[in-house]
């Protein structure tokens, strides 16, 4: 089989860690991909977001199966034009993957199906969402509706900071994302994600992680893509697990098949848990970036066989093997993340490491220069474990950070504190 992945981030780097290890892959191409990518499959470069440039290339290169990694090429309706082409493809249509470009279209669904979730309202126009958040008090949650690369959810603890951000949002600081804006109640509780891979009718739970999304240790200061990852994520009991399937993500499912627009692919649903019910925070119609890897650490070579399914309608006819094993990613940014930083530093310390199926330093933003490998990216590596507990995974990940020499970056030292 001649797969193409698309994405050139952590993410990517560790379905084409996995992929690669299947038997069934005779051929990897990633585009764009990155120096990490660049040492076990070959890259390309083309424009990933343009349906066209993507048929041709699977077409000119005989591709069998592609797999889309990030949300842009499915919100701009890449796996659309790809099944148009009679090519397999991994992810949803751009009508189904408006569960993450539209914060108003997932809680219109969320209504159609009684999925629980946080009250809100819906505004395009400045002076009713001022109103509505001076009525409602803080602390209140507004989001910008469309796709903002994660920037576009202030969880404001004054009205001030409240009323700023929709002076921001309407002022054009999102672009066209912030066109209109949710506004929603603010909830308590803990939060961990859930990833589903939904063939349109039928769901396979893949797992769960927890992420840690601020910049600082003890989960202090500005939000940022992730700065690890942790899976399992012990607050998804079976019991609670359970419960969000039957509450939310299968009536999320049947509605979307409902209207017509099927879901395929893998839905991320984010939850906030309280008192052993879970709400939905949000979902992304892709797999996490850094919680892809340690689902990838898990899975291995089986991730092939469960997105070939997925794509090919047979989730009712394929299950996923768990050890009781655990995993975790540490990220390693460049010193300024998520600010502004420095591109081009130098990166040591790589080339002695030997990846294993305990052991992966996945490249998130990195490039290839004079035969060295530099920082390319806010974050640059994720590294990336596996062990019978999460502590013995914990311990094996920043065994290995250390012996990574980069001075102009930095990690968190206390990934999966809250699990442990
Ligand atoms: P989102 O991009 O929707 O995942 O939002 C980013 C983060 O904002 C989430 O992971 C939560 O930590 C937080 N958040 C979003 N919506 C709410 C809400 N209604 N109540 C509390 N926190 C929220
Ligand atoms: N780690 C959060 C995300 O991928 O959206």
């Amino acid at each position: 089989m001649n797969i193409l992945i698309l994405g050139g981030g952590g993410r990517e780097h560790a379905l084409a860690w996995a992929v690669m290890q299947n038997p069934k892959c005779d051929k990897l191409i990633v585009a764009p991909g990155n120096a990490g990518i660049a040492a076990i499959a070959e890259c390309a470069s083309f424009d990933v977001e343009d349906g066209d440039a993507v048929v041709g290339f699977a077409a000119e290169n005989a591709i069998d199966f592609v797999i889309i990694g990030p949300e842009a090429p499915l919100a701009a309706g890449v796996a659309d034009r790809l099944r148009g082409a009679g090519i397999l493809c991994f992810g949803p249509s751009a009508a189904a993957a408006q569960l993450e470009a539209s914060k108003a279209f997932t809680k219109m669904i969320c209504d159609a199906s009684g999925a629980p979730t946080a009250a809100y309202a819906h505004f395009t126009e400045a002076e009713p969402a001022r109103a509505y958040i001076r009525d409602q008090g803080a602390p209140i949650v507004v989001k910008a509706d469309g796709l903002a690369a994660g920037k576009g959810v202030i969880v404001a603890m004054s009205e001030a900071e409240a009323l700023d951000a929709i002076d921001d949002m309407f002022g054009g600081a999102f672009g066209g994302a912030g066109a209109e804006v949710v506004i929603e109640e603010f909830m308590e509780g803990e939060e961990a994600s859930f990833f589903i891979l939904c063939d349109g009718k039928n769901i396979l739970p893949l797992g769960t992680a927890q992420d840690h999304k601020r910049v600082g240790e003890g989960d202090l200061g500005p939000n940022t893509g992730g700065m690890g990852a942790y899976s399992p994520a012990p607050v998804m009991t079976d019991e609670i697990t359970a419960k969000a399937i039957a509450e939310i993500v299968q009536p999320t499912v049947d509605e979307m098949a409902r209207r017509g627009t099927p879901y395929q692919g893998v839905l991320y649903a984010g939850f906030m848990i309280k008192d052993g019910q879970p709400r939905l925070v949000e979902y992304n119609c892709r797999f996490g970036d850094p919680e892809c890897q340690v689902l990838m650490m898990r899975l291995g070579a089986q991730a092939l066989d469960l997105l070939q399914a997925c794509a090919e309608g047979r989730l009712d006819q394929i299950q996923a093997t768990w050890a009781e094993d655990h995993a975790i990613t540490v990220v390693m940014a460049a010193e300024g993340y998520p600010g502004d930083y420095a591109k081009g530093s130098v990166i040591k310390g790589l080339e002695a490491l030997e990846g294993d199926s305990l052991n992966m330093v996945f490249h998130a933003g990195t490039k290839r220069v004079d035969g060295k490998i530099t920082a390319n990216g806010g974050r640059v590596l994720n590294v990336t474990a596996r062990g019978n507990t999460l502590q013995e995974a914990r311990d094996r990940a920043y065994a290995t950070l250390e012996r990574i020499d980069w001075p102009e970056g930095f990690s968190r030292s206390d990934i999966g504190w809250r699990a442990l």
